[in-house]
């Protein structure tokens, strides 16, 4: 017998069970009632898409696509890769019948995979279909030069110098087509959804739709970071974003709002909204080089994570959590300071527009995050009972990205909760709705009263009522207990009387109450029960 082996669930990955998973389909659920009250629509976007439009979104020098990302090439590259040199390298072949024999197993072979590879679309077309085709007229000339062999029918011995020449052309043209030869992109697991969804904005020309495009999507997201209390390498997201012409700060006040709206609706209190403005492409990058200026004078005193940054991002050197380093970046000159006019007006009307809605918030220059796609307003809200691990959702503009990625120019303005944070606090506070008991458990008895028992399952059901039915016969007893167990409110109980006298009788579990109802009776008295919750 094969051993037996037990799998885990992977390092930073977890399952979610019922009664759990209830939790979260309400949380998802009051999330699109919220968002869908906001004139939001949801978009559904493939969980891996080309490496490539991570590392320009969210920024080649990020933490996130540097060091996080989930990345998988295809399983076929190296396999191609190692045919291309083996038909570049001319030992392989020469005029020798022997060699050139065994060239022609070779490359025959990888001329068939090339070809299934693009046909099952696994490698690009274009230039490697044109290799395949010429793969395959190159090996038919050398097949018969190789038929040709009068002498031992091409076992040994050496080409006759009109054929080696044939063979060597043959050769040549293949080898030129391979050095051309395209291997698919390399992909990832999305490690959050903004770029993706400016990638199908993008792709779908949602800028002719009419004003602001305003797109929610759910779901999983990966990125290989060290696992901790609210820190998953799957974990899951609640994204919310809005593209389209117009930056105007109401946008942004209103999609906070509704973040927060949503919060107050699950019972997510006791949060914190921080917001900042980061400048755009005019201010910025000259407070960047001051900043990294002045990071320049007080080098020493920082670690080795901020002393790198001070060349790659010193932005980032801001949101860095090392106790030693506050003291100096108190000191260092804040974004406030050099925002230019439109930046400082656009800011100052967000404040305005948030205060028009009553929303508190607590400006903090040093909320800079971690993608490198922000311009202007960002955001976000920490949340109680999370440890370090406090954010619970984080956002900002992103203005000119849909434009970097080849499409037109483009507001836009987003933000992600981290559901598995917001339920972790959501449980902590107490605020989780009870998970809905089951409603109904036929205790059935008696093969006669199977079929019924059947029957009248069916009806509660298509009234919307939880029911358990037992598949297997039970004595009343054991069934009752089972019932108990469950968290049954009610048992209904089906012996071979009641089945002829056509009378049900309906046991409330919490205090043994006990009804008989005919069966419309029965219908009527459980969904009432249920409507009334
Ligand atoms: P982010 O700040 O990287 O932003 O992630 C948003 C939220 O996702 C975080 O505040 C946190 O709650 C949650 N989160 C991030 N990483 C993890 C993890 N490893 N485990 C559990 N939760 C995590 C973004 O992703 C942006 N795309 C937000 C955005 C949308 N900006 C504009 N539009």
């Amino acid at each position: 017998m094969a051993e037996t082996k037990q799998f885990r669930a992977i390092k930073g990955t977890r399952d979610i069970l019922p009664p759990d998973s209830a939790l979260w389909n309400w949380f998802e659920q009051t999330a699109r009632e919220v968002f869908e009250s906001y004139n939001f629509g949801e978009i559904r976007t493939p969980i891996f898409e080309e490496t490539g439009l991570f590392a320009r979104s969210i920024g080649a020098e990020t933490d996130v696509v540097n060091k996080e990302m989930y990345g998988f090439g295809s399983p076929d590259t190296e396999e191609i890769s190692a045919f291309v040199g083996f038909l570049n390298n001319e030992q392989v072949w020469t005029a020798d019948y022997g060699l050139l024999r065994g060239f022609y197993g070779v490359a025959r072979k990888f001329q068939e995979r090339l070809k299934t590879l693009v046909h099952a679309d696994e490698f690009p077309k274009g230039a490697n279909l044109k290799l395949a085709e010429q793969l395959d007229l190159s090996l038919s000339i050398i097949s018969h030069v190789l038929s040709q062999n009068p002498a031992t029918g091409g076992l040994i011995g050496k080409l006759a110098d009109k054929d080696a020449e044939e063979v060597r052309r043959a050769v040549a043209s293949a080898q030129v087509l391979s050095r051309g030869v395209e291997y698919p992109q390399s992909m990832s697991l999305r490690p959050e959804a903004t770029a993706g969804i400016c990638r199908a904005y993008i792709e779908h020309g949602m800028h002719v739709r009419p004003g602001n495009v305003k797109l929610y999507l759910m779901g999983p997201m990966f990125r290989r970071e060290r696992p901790q209390k609210g820190r998953y390498r799957q974990f899951y997201q609640v994204d919310a974003e809005v593209l389209g012409p117009s930056d105007a700060p109401g946008i942004d006040a209103e999609l906070i709002e509704m973040l927060l709206v949503l919060f107050r609706r699950v019972g997510l209190v006791k949060t914190k909204l921080y917001v900042n403005s980061i400048g755009d492409k005019n201010c910025r990058p000259a407070y960047v080089e001051k900043l990294r200026e002045a990071l320049r004078g007080v080098k020493e005193r920082l670690g080795t994570d901020s002393q790198r940054r001070i060349e790659t991002n010193p932005l980032r050197v801001l949101d860095s959590k090392v106790a030693e380093e506050q003291e100096i970046i108190a000191t260092l000159p804040k974004i406030s300071e050099h925002l230019c006019d439109a930046c400082r007006e656009h800011f100052s009307q967000l404040k305005q527009e948030l205060s028009l809605r009553g929303i508190q918030y607590e400006e903090n220059w040093r909320l800079v995050r971690g993608l490198d796609y922000y311009t202007r307003t960002t955001f976000e809200v920490t949340a109680e009972g999370l440890g370090s691990q406090n954010a619970v959702c984080g956002g900002g503009r992103y203005d000119g990205l849909v434009e970097m990625l080849g499409g037109p120019p483009t507001k836009g303005i987003g933000f992600a909760i981290g559901t598995d944070r917001a339920i972790l606090s959501i449980e902590e506070l107490g605020a989780a709705p009870k998970p809905q008991a089951l409603g109904v458990y036929v205790a059935w008895m008696g093969k006669a009263a199977y079929p019924a028992a059947v029957e009248i399952a069916r009806k509660l059901r298509e009234a919307g009522i939880a029911v358990e039915l037992p598949a297997e016969e039970m004595k009343f007893k054991k069934s009752l207990g089972l019932a108990d167990r469950l968290g049954a409110r009610y048992a209904l109980i089906l012996g071979e009387d009641e089945v002829a006298s056509r009378m049900y009788t309906l046991k409330r579990l919490a205090d043994a109450e006990q009804k008989k109802l005919a069966e419309a009776e029965l219908l009527e008295y459980l969904e009432s029960e249920r409507r009334s919750g």
